[in-house]
């Protein structure tokens, strides 16, 4: 069995911890960044297992694990819930946060208290959030208090009535250039990192070779320095039709619910549990368990 060393203080990195300077480094190396998002302890510890370098707990959590039709419902509690969970399991992937929507887009001092909230309480190495324009000034905010941020262009699906729907962006000229010049902008406000989410891939590409930190993409091809997918997506946990970009490694939903009836068929006829389910009790201490109950009838 593994030993896993105690969750360090807040802002401490946990030993073994992957650092963040490592990031710029892995991109100049050319070497791809691995993400991936998780909401609970046993799979950040897989993910960590499987020599992921970023976790991302993401506010996607409204959907795949809360039910919700879109990320904006999630809350600051249930995100520290989520954060303080993934980090129980996960000790060498930077794990980040996802900043949900209503918790940092009201001013700079907002954001800071949210994000202290999330470094003090879910030991969160660094925190999420999306958009440029009037968001810059957030991540100079967050980084200038000592939190590492990383941005969200692309499709940005707290906002994504704004941008029209779920629907890839910068697909012409000029909106192309928008999301390049947000880029730049964002790493020359401090962000570590920028995801690139339903981005034409030559667009993606471009914007990467501009960039000095990684540009991690999802939906945003292969000429990105990372690629990051939803946990539920890649493991074919989330049934529905998934979008274009998802590929699923795994088709996990039909295996599990074949598990699950079995169980209740076997429940149901008696199959389970078997002697070797259960606990043993020496014939002497049943006789005198027996002997007791006939006792306790008779007075
Ligand atoms: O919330 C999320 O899972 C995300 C990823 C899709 C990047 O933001």
């Amino acid at each position: 069995m593994t030993t896993r060393p105690r969750t360090p203080a807040p802002g401490t990195p946990a030993p073994g911890k992957l650092a963040l300077p490592e990031l710029a480094e892995m991109k100049r190396r050319g070497d791809r960044i691995v993400m991936i998002t998780a909401y609970d302890a046993p799979s950040g510890r897989i993910a960590d297992d499987a020599g992921v370098d970023l976790v991302l707990v993401g506010d996607s959590a409204a959907m795949v694990v809360l039910g919700h039709d879109s990320t904006v419902p999630a809350t600051v509690e249930e995100m520290i819930m989520l954060t303080r969970a993934v980090n129980r399991g996960a000790r060498r992937p930077l794990v980040i946060a996802d900043l949900p929507f209503g918790s940092y887009q009201v001013s700079d001092e907002q954001a800071i208290e949210t994000a202290i909230r999330f470094v003090k309480e879910a030991a969160a190495d660094a925190v999420k959030l999306e958009g440029a324009g009037p968001m810059l000034s957030r991540v100079r905010a967050l980084t200038s208090a000592g939190i590492p941020v990383m941005g969200h262009i692309g499709l940005t699906p707290q906002t994504a009535t704004m941008l029209g729907g779920f629907k890839a962006q910068g697909r012409n000229a000029s909106k192309a250039v928008r999301l390049y010049e947000d880029a730049l902008a964002l790493e020359a406000a401090g962000c570590f990192a920028i995801v690139l989410e339903a981005v034409p891939s030559p667009v993606a590409s471009r914007i990467a070779e501009a960039l000095t930190v990684p540009a991690i993409g999802i939906g945003a091809g292969a000429g990105c320095d990372g690629q990051v997918l939803v946990w539920h997506d890649l493991l074919g946990l989330y049934e529905g039709t998934p979008p274009r970009f998802v590929k699923q490694y795994a088709e996990l939903a039909p295996a599990i619910r074949a598990a699950v009836e079995r169980y209740a068929s076997e429940v149901r006829d008696g199959a389970f549990p078997e002697p070797k389910h259960t606990y043993s009790m020496s014939d002497e201490e049943l006789a005198l368990f027996d002997a007791a109950l006939a006792e306790a009838r008779a007075t």
